[in-house]
């Protein structure tokens, strides 16, 4: 928290600069938003209540970054973060349209953000229960077996506690090996829980009310005993295992609740992309279809605005969630959203189309640029790849090529470029190409490969 509380914009932008090639000012909106809503949390007045947050809209084609932006933006707020296609809920057979349910995601991250950090701290405390747990398997603890063995009152203490000692030796020379590893293969029988509780929550995502039918479930499985079930299984397994159960009797889990509940309300974000696909020309014509997507605009205003939704975790007020929508606005126009949701997104922000030296910096820069990306592919099986500055420059220049001439797929078209022109290599490691081999990507070697596709349109558009 504190790290992010100290986030200034400027650094926000920093941190987004690490990902995303361009879009300033799409980054300074964001970074601006975020730092707002910190800011809110810190007015100490009345006024605060007041405070929403400026709603963001992406105006721009496809493969821009516009969602990139927004996913990075919640990895650097830490904050639970939901994607929706506003176009979902328009779909013919999608009953009820049930709008909350993107809420009711928010929370759903939200709880397992708050429960990883709740697990990491006590994870070392549970690491040690469990390591005696195992211990105890391997090396059942001397005194309790003594004591069931029903020793009479009075025999000699010595003796015993040789036992003892014996058997905490032999405790700790296990220990050593169980902390080496050495131990990971051998076999156990534990007991686990049967039925997760994760398991049965997950039925739930039909047609009726996903929040009472979770809480339905929840009942269900609560009344039902809990059954132990023995299980043999790998040391390396068994720690994994006993590991969750220890943390999560550690954790308390209406804390969880209460925390998540707190930072889906203050931090959370909800993505709806598409939302030019439910934005319809008003007047012109007044069909079906169009009565159907008002209709979810509609449905989406109050939660927008701010309502109160209940969820099995409790009941979140969405007041002031940010929500960053997105769409390109081709046929549609930001206007032709119905007022009350336009007035709703007062932010507006135009993400520019990608230039072909923006591609060549997108292969190269982000930290998980895809030239990095393949390279740790191959390298994880020894074989080093590079690639030239030419070969960056010409694979820039094919993919803007082909999304002039094919389709603009933004910066998409360039995954489709670098898995074609790597295909074949991915294929040969290790069989032909074998460890410890170099592979240099060079411009002949990009033209080699693609300009023949890049030349036959027809060609291309299925392939790349
Ligand atoms: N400006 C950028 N800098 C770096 N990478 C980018 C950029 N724009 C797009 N990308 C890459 O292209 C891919 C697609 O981008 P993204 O999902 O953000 O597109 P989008 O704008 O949301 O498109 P759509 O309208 O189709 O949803 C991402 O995986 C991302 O790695
Ligand atoms: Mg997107």
């Amino acid at each position: 928290m504190e790290k992010i509380l100290s986030l200034t914009p400027r650094q926000i932008v920093a941190e987004l600069d690490k990902y995303i090639i361009g879009q300033h000012d799409a980054k300074r909106n964001v970074a601006i938003a975020l730092r707002n809503r910190i800011r809110r949390l810190m007015v100490k007045t009345d006024i605060q209540k007041d405070i929403v947050p400026n709603n963001i809209l992406m105006i721009g084609s496809t493969g821009v970054g516009k969602t990139e932006i927004a996913r990075r933006l919640a990895k650097v707020a830490h904050a639970p973060f939901t994607k929706v296609e506003a176009s979902k809920f328009t779909e013919v057979g999608y009953v009820g349209r049930d709008v909350e349910s993107m809420v009711r995601d928010l929370v759903e991250q939200s709880v397992a953000l708050v429960r990883e950090q709740k697990n990491e701290s006590v994870k070392e405390k549970a690491a040690e229960a469990v390591e005696e747990l195992i211990l105890d398997i391997l090396i059942p603890p001397v005194k309790s077996a003594g004591f069931t063995r029903a020793i009479p009152a009075d025999t000699e203490e010595s003796e015993p506690s040789n036992d003892a000692e014996l058997n905490e030796r032999t405790r700790e020379r296990f220990r050593e090996k169980l902390r080496d590893g050495e131990l990971d293969e051998r076999k156990i029988e534990i007991s686990v829980k049967a039925g997760s509780p994760m398991g049965v929550g997950m039925i739930g995502n039909g047609m009726m009310d996903d929040a009472s039918m979770a809480g339905l479930q929840d009942m269900i499985s609560n009344m039902m005993p809990k059954k132990v079930k023995k299980r043999k299984v790998s040391i390396s397994e068994a720690r994994k295992i006993l590991l969750e159960e220890e943390m999560s009797k550690l954790v308390d889990f209406e804390e969880v609740k209460e925390e998540a509940i707190k930072l889906a309300e203050n931090n959370g974000i909800i993505f709806i992309d598409e939302i030019d696909k439910i934005a319809s020309k008003s007047g012109k014509n007044g069909g079906g279809p169009d009565v159907s997507r008002e209709g979810v605009q509609r449905d989406l205003l109050p939660i927008v605005e701010g309502s109160a939704v209940n969820t099995k975790y409790g009941v979140i007020n969405t007041d002031h969630v940010l929500f960053i929508a997105a769409g390109a606005f081709h046929v549609a126009k930001p206007s032709d959203l119905i007022p009350e949701l336009q007035g709703r997104f007062p932010i507006r922000v135009e993400l520019q189309s990608l230039t072909q030296e923006d591609f060549s910096r997108i292969l190269r820069e982000p930290k998980n640029a895809l030239t990095k990306q393949y390279q740790a592919l191959f390298e994880s099986e020894e074989v080093y790849l590079e690639f030239n500055d030419e070969s960056i420059e010409e694979i820039a220049r094919l993919a803007f090529l082909i999304n002039q001439e094919v389709e603009n797929i933004g910066a998409r078209r360039l995954h489709t470029v670098m898995s074609h022109l790597l295909n074949d290599f991915l294929f040969e490691v290790p069989d032909t190409i074998t460890a410890n081999s170099k592979i240099m990507v060079t411009k002949e070697m990009v033209q080699d490969r693609l300009s023949s596709l890049v030349q036959n349109r027809d060609l291309s558009q299925y392939i790349l």
